[in-house]
């Protein structure tokens, strides 16, 4: 009799474990002019590379996590990217920002290594706040030894849906260089280096970009024209000091994060670029 009336319960339960399990099974893809490359999370799981990375997590505030992942070298290996290029990643959210090529394909320990850490179906992450259901998952880029080479935190993407291999950046977004004039080793050009490296992901510069996330830094003004000299660094090491609201979504950069010296050379840079529009 009992066995009878829980049949169904269990074919139930089954049936939605299967779904689950099978059920769009996410998928991350790899675009460049060769061609789109995808990668199933079961093929990720199973491949021989794929380990244990400890790391120091910025998604959790910097609490130690453990991962599975593989180096992300390897699923560009038959890519044949050129030096030049700029890898852009895009997230399931829409966060979408470039990375340099050289960093993220590094495979030397004496710098920091990018991992692509995989979310297991049976195993999942936990949440990233306590009240929204997301995790960092099903891809999250991850990175051994990040202080070897100065990893921002926003070169830790989640929630990624994949790559794309561009030309350098300057090919793609030529509105946001320097005029060709500008020596590689003055401070503007170590701006815009560093503004790449640090803003670019939520801002973008003349209109180019990928991100919509904080407001352009040139057009239709730069920061650098209507706010003060000492208010508009204040607002990049600590935004909620200037203006504070719940909603703002831009994290301070403090000096361990930012150099002073750094944060001289964005600024130059943005002085640069508020005459080239
Ligand atoms: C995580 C995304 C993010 C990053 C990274 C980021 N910003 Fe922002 N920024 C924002 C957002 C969003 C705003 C709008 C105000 C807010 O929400 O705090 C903003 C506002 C600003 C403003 C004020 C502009 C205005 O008109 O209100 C300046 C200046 C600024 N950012 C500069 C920078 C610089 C310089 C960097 C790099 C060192 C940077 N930001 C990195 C998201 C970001």
């Amino acid at each position: 009799m009992r066995q009878q009336w829980m049949k169904p319960l269990v074919l139930g339960w089954f049936a939605l474990w299967f779904a689950a399990a099978h059920a769009a099974e996410p998928v991350l893809t790899i675009k460049s002019a060769k061609g789109e490359k995808k990668f199933t999370r079961g093929e990720l799981l199973g491949r021989p590379s794929l380990r244990e990375v400890k790391v120091k997590d910025p998604a959790y505030g910097g609490r130690v996590m453990t991962y599975s992942g593989v180096p992300v070298a390897e699923l560009f290996k038959d890519l044949a990217i050129s030096d030049e290029a700029t890898i852009v990643f895009h997230c399931l959210d829409g966060f979408s920002a470039p990375l340099e090529r050289r960093r993220l394909l590094n495979t030397n320990p004496a710098d920091a290594i990018a991992y692509l850490a995989v979310e297991r179906a049976t195993d999942p992450w936990p949440r990233l706040k306590a009240d929204k259901p997301a995790t960092p998952g099903p891809f999250y880029l991850v990175w051994m030894n990040p202080e070897k080479s100065k990893i921002s935190k926003e070169e830790w993407p989640f929630m990624l849906s994949g790559f794309e291999v561009k030309a350098s950046v300057a090919e793609t977004f030529p509105l946001i260089a320097p005029d060709r004039s500008v020596a590689e080793d003055s401070f503007v050009y170590r701006g815009y280096k560093l503004f790449v490296k640090n803003c670019f992901a939520c801002h973008t510069m003349n209109g180019q970009g990928t991100s919509n996330l904080g407001p352009d830094l040139n057009i239709p003004y730069s920061p650098i024209e209507y706010l003060k000299p000492e208010l508009l660094r204040l607002m990049v090491r600590n935004p909620q000091a200037l203006r504070k609201w719940p909603g703002s979504r831009m994290n301070g950069f403090p000096k361990e994060s930012l150099a002073e010296a750094e944060l001289e050379d964005i600024i130059s840079y943005l002085k640069h670029m508020a005459q080239r529009r």
